[in-house]
């Protein structure tokens, strides 16, 4: 048995110990805006964030993830910058990436709240985004930037 906090709340789970992440997630916790895309760690589509990190839940073990603290994009209030921006821009196509897109910028947000366009395009490279989002997701982190150095909530 192991124990996960998702989204403030803890959750007992029963798996196998090299079950990924992912799959506790999406299949027995029901969580399923966590993507699978490759399942080897490349495509981003299943990043979560781990303790206030990002990860790839398809090659994290549940037992990795014992006793700490994850966060899906349902973790996010509807309010938040981040989610605001997203609609403003219209930034989801199919939308399949978008989850874990915010969340890898969620997490570079709360290490660096002013990154430069390099790290950005860095986090970037390690989301495939089939629909070519990237200069809309560009747009909308560069107007939530401007509204976290004006005062607003992370
Ligand atoms: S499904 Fe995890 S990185 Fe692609
Ligand atoms: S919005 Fe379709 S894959 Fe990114």
């Amino acid at each position: 048995m192991f124990e996960i906090k998702v989204n403030g709340k803890w959750y007992k789970v029963s798996a196998f110990e090299d079950e990924p992440l992912l799959w506790v997630l999406r299949e027995r916790l029901g969580f399923t805006s966590v993507k699978f895309g490759c399942g080897i760690g490349v495509c981003g589509a299943c990043t979560v964030l781990l303790n206030h990190k990002a990860v790839r839940a398809c090659t994290l073990s549940i037992k990795e993830a014992n006793k700490k603290e994850i966060l899906t994009i349902e973790g996010i209030p509807s309010h938040h910058p981040l989610k605001r921006a997203w609609i403003k821009y219209q930034v989801s196509q199919c939308g399949y990436c978008q989850p874990g897109q915010i969340l890898e910028i969620y997490a570079l947000l709360l290490e660096n709240p002013s990154p430069s366009e390099k790290e950005l395009t860095e986090k970037l490279n390690g989301h495939l985004c089939r629909c070519g989002t990237y200069v809309r997701i560009k747009k909308a982190v560069k107007e939530v930037v401007k509204e976290l150095k004006a005062g607003g909530k992370k």
